[in-house]
């Protein structure tokens, strides 16, 4: 018990780390969250910093996902419970950490981080969702929203799990919910188009 109690603790303070505000801040761009649209995310740091610190914020903290649950599935292989436990926590931890007034990120890298240990497929669909949605339309937040909307179904269809589909809700919930300054500018007409 008490191993796993650690587990959880140690996956919201990784989850924590401001990766974005972090890399701008050592490239000299000063705090993210006073450009553009003040999210600590990779979209944002893409549009402040250019690619390669877009890029590599989306991966680190994708990995800030990825390595606890991959962590979690190793130490409980038989307990989707405690491995989606751990998933919420490293969720929670990006997009409340505590290094930085709780005020984080949004969650869309952290996510796909999560699922593509909890669910790789589908992940794979949900991938093809936004980028469909980026495609037509131009907005990475319309697209992270609907990827997340797919999410809570695919999980539904390829894993039939109940702890998986119930932190999913979780997650998904809490993507869309921290979207929603973008869904008023979406709704106003005046979202950031993403420029590649
Ligand atoms: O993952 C965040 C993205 O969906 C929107 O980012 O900076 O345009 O609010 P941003």
């Amino acid at each position: 018990m008490s191993g796993f109690i650690l587990m959880l603790a140690a996956a919201y303070f990784i989850g924590a780390i401001p990766c974005g505000l972090v890399l701008t801040r050592l490239a000299g761009l000063g705090d993210i969250r006073n450009v553009g649209s003040g999210n600590i995310g990779a979209t944002n740091v893409y549009r402040v910093g250019g690619r390669r610190l877009g890029v590599a914020t989306l991966i680190l903290d994708a990995f800030k996902g990825l390595l606890p649950v991959l962590l979690a599935v190793q130490v409980f292989p038989e307990s989707l419970w405690q491995v989606s436990l751990v998933a919420a926590a490293a969720f929670l931890g990006h997009c409340y950490p505590v290094y930085i007034g709780f005020k984080g990120g949004k969650g869309v890298a952290t996510g796909l981080g999560i699922y593509l240990v909890l669910s790789p497929v589908s992940v794979l669909v949900a991938l093809g969702v936004f980028a469909g949605v980026l495609w037509k339309w131009g907005y990475v937040s319309l697209a992270s929203i609907c990827a997340a909307g797919a999410i809570p179904l695919l999980v539904v269809v390829f894993e039939r799990s109940l702890p998986l589909f119930l932190v999913t809700l979780l997650i998904s919930g809490i993507v869309i919910f921290r979207h929603r300054a973008n869904i008023e500018r979406l709704l106003s007409g005046s979202e950031n188009r993403f420029r590649a």
